[in-house]
């Protein structure tokens, strides 16, 4: 029997990529750079099936260069905005993603930026590194408590909600914003409470944010939501990049409108080595890391193998972002 023929758009673990390489006919994109844009647009053609990456676009010049027998886009990510949705469910393609297996994981990583950006961390062992300790300080590279400070969390979905849990054991006023408020009981088993995204900015000591990326998003947190924000506040974002705008954020840290930032996710990514805000000692940049745990990077192989897998054969994927595309069949 002939196997599907599948594009794999990066090297994944072997709880993903081996059931994939016995089922499929497939071809594994193995540089540690993703496949230049007109390699992946040849690498797809005839394909039945596509494992993508963020870092992939997914559009209608995809589509249609793959083709009219693409069964499947597999996103190893929970996130999905490199892809066109709409533009997959019109030519009846489900799409799949790896929702919950990261969410513990995820938050692990905010709550390590949030520490790590209001304790200074990194600019701790900068400091030493530098030959710079000569003694112990009285005034020595303050910052704000964590605990029994107030954290704002705006995106109160799995992974906003995952955090809100990790700050209960740290005594935290626990804010939350969505566009819509969280059951009662959510609400009472986190004790947290539900205010105008204003209101947030303004009385939080961390601000965590946990949105998705879309148009309603892109650059929410923006020069005058900053204004808005405690000088001594700390903004963390494991989001996407663009929900933030750069530029307006390398201001308020360089003029002092908020104390210090933690970045997992930058716009672009990566952020280009001259970025200003590189050059600031009260922002913290790490490259995108906050699924990376060994466990949890092998979950979301397998999530994403069997969201293929599962597209290829006809079946009804797993995880599907627009389950719409199953309607009337
Ligand atoms: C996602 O899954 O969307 C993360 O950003 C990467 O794990």
């Amino acid at each position: 029997m002939v196997k599907p023929a599948v594009f794999v758009a990066r090297m994944i673990p072997a709880a993903g990529l081996d059931p994939i390489l016995q089922a499929c006919d497939a071809r594994v994109w193995e540089g540690e750079l993703p496949p230049p844009r007109d390699e992946l647009l040849r690498a797809i053609e005839g394909c039945d099936g596509v494992l993508a990456l963020l870092t992939d676009r997914v559009d209608d010049e995809f589509l249609d260069r793959a083709g009219p027998q693409l069964k499947v886009v597999s996103n190893f990510a929970v996130g999905f905005d490199n892809i066109d949705v709409p533009a997959c469910t019109r030519r009846g393609i489900p799409v799949g993603n790896t929702p919950g297996v990261l969410t513990e994981t995820t938050a692990d990583l905010a709550w390590a930026l949030l520490m790590a950006a209001g304790r200074r961390v990194a600019e701790g062992d900068r400091y030493v590194r530098a030959g710079r300790w000569k003694t112990w300080g009285p005034m020595l590279l303050m910052g704000p408590d964590v605990h029994r400070s107030t954290l704002g969390i705006v995106g109160f979905g799995r992974i906003g909600q995952a955090v809100a849990r990790r700050a209960m054991g740290f005594g935290m006023t626990i804010l939350y914003y969505d566009t819509r408020q969280a059951d009662a009981a959510i609400e009472t088993g986190l004790g947290a409470s539900f205010v105008p995204l204003e209101e947030l900015l303004e009385r939080s000591d961390f601000v965590s944010l946990h949105v998705n990326l879309t148009d309603e998003t892109r650059h929410l947190v923006n020069a005058e939501r900053l204004g808005r924000m405690q000088p001594s506040a700390v903004l963390v974002n494991t989001s996407r990049g663009p929900v933030v705008d750069q530029r307006a954020l390398f201001e308020a840290l360089r003029d002092g409108v908020i104390f210090a930032a933690a970045l997992d996710v930058t716009d672009p990514e990566p952020i280009v080595p001259d970025d200003p805000l590189l050059s600031l000692d009260n922002c913290l940049v790490v490259p995108h890391i906050a699924s990376a745990s060994r466990a949890t990077r092998g979950k979301m192989a397998a999530m994403a193998a069997a969201n293929l897998l599962a597209g290829v054969r006809g079946e009804r994927l797993p995880t599907p972002v627009n389950p719409e595309v199953y309607e009337g069949r």
